[in-house]
């Protein structure tokens, strides 16, 4: 059975601005920020058991691929505590594994965490796993930076004299979604610090309007946003409204093929037919270069209950495909890449 979790609540005067860090430890047990609570309120869960961080990762209290797969990391530490040998390791991994399918980088981090740990004595495991969840923490935050880096010298060639640079986002992939940063947003970060003007919009993200998350990080920051329904962002990418669109990843198929959030695709349909450039921002930790195409990454199917209707029959899937045909670039940490140019 799940163990209650401990909640601390934000005191009223802090502020939780760019950059961040989503993940902390503490005593070893680690502290999120509880997503389902936000732009509500900001509140903070304390994770002590194998059970509360794969409820926290199913249950979207932590969410956004990068910072899956740190909590996950951070799971295989926890879930060793009282154990650490073989039968023990892979139950935490087959647990954890399980919480959510689409988001590469959960796989990636457990079986970095597994292979890692595998190398080691049963007994040197659950400290080796701190270690190592820590490390893939640390060089999620790097990524990001440096992909708010790669992100601005991209975004310094469109800036337009007469009005602000105008560039949409898709769901939450902003701090909030990674360890540190952001990966959409992490050049709108980087570009509000160099002084750019610069204008976001921000779609709803139905079902689970993780763009009220986008909006309350860029409100945080003061960046100028203006929040629209899902359904808006064809008419405004028609009207000229839109110079760039970006959005992070769930999983990055090896031709360049992209799952992210439900609506994503649509996006890049009429940004292609608008002649307004379509971006990815990922890490590398989010291309599958197992996975050759599109086709082959499995789409989360959540509850039906998420749409709040008593429709009989709802249908919820929770991320769609965009070819990698209609994708500019692709932003990592190691630069702006064509789809077709991936390399592990
Ligand atoms: O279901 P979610 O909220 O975890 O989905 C998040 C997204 O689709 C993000 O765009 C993606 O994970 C990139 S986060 C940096």
């Amino acid at each position: 059975m799940r163990q209650r979790q401990e909640i601390q609540a934000l005191p009223r005067e802090a502020k939780l601005i760019h950059p961040y860090r989503t993940i902390a430890e503490e005593d070893g047990v680690i502290v999120i920020l509880d997503q389902t609570r936000l732009p509500g309120e900001a509140v903070f869960l304390r994770l002590n058991t194998l059970d509360q961080v794969a409820h926290a990762i199913a249950s979207m209290q932590v969410r956004g691929a990068p910072l899956i797969g740190a909590t996950a990391a951070y799971g295989v530490a926890i879930g060793l505590a009282d154990g650490a040998d073989d039968v023990r390791l892979q139950q935490v991994v087959e647990t954890l594994v399980s919480t959510r399918p689409t988001a590469v980088n959960l796989r990636w981090a457990l079986s970095r965490m597994s292979k890692r740990l595998e190398a080691v004595s049963p007994h040197q495991r659950a400290e080796m796993a701190w270690h190592e969840a820590r490390a893939i923490a640390a060089e999620d935050a790097m990524a990001n930076a440096d992909i708010g880096r790669y992100g601005l010298a991209l975004l310094q060639t469109m800036t337009a004299e007469d009005r602000p640079l105008s560039v949409m986002t898709h769901c939450n992939a902003g701090w909030l979604a990674t360890v540190a940063h952001g990966t959409a947003l992490s050049p709108v970060y980087a570009a509000h610090a160099a002084k750019l003007d610069i204008h976001v919009w921000v779609s709803e993200t139905r079902p689970r309007n993780q763009g009220l998350l986008t909006a309350w990080e860029l409100e945080q920051s003061g960046i100028n946003h203006t929040l629209i329904a899902d359904n808006a962002a064809g008419l405004l990418l028609m009207q000229g409204k839109v110079d760039i669109v970006i959005v992070g990843a769930d999983r990055i198929a090896a031709n360049g093929d992209t799952a992210n959030k439900i609506g994503t695709y649509l996006k890049a349909l009429a940004a292609k037919a608008h002649g307004v450039p379509f971006y990815v921002a990922a890490p590398i930790s989010t291309i599958d270069f197992y996975c050759p195409d599109g086709s082959a990454i499995p789409i989360e199917e959540r509850a039906a209950s998420e749409l709040g209707t008593s429709a009989k029959q709802v249908a919820n899937p929770a991320f769609d495909v965009t070819p990698a045909s209609l994708i500019s670039g692709i932003i990592t940490e190691r630069g702006v890449h064509l789809p077709s140019e991936l390399r592990p």
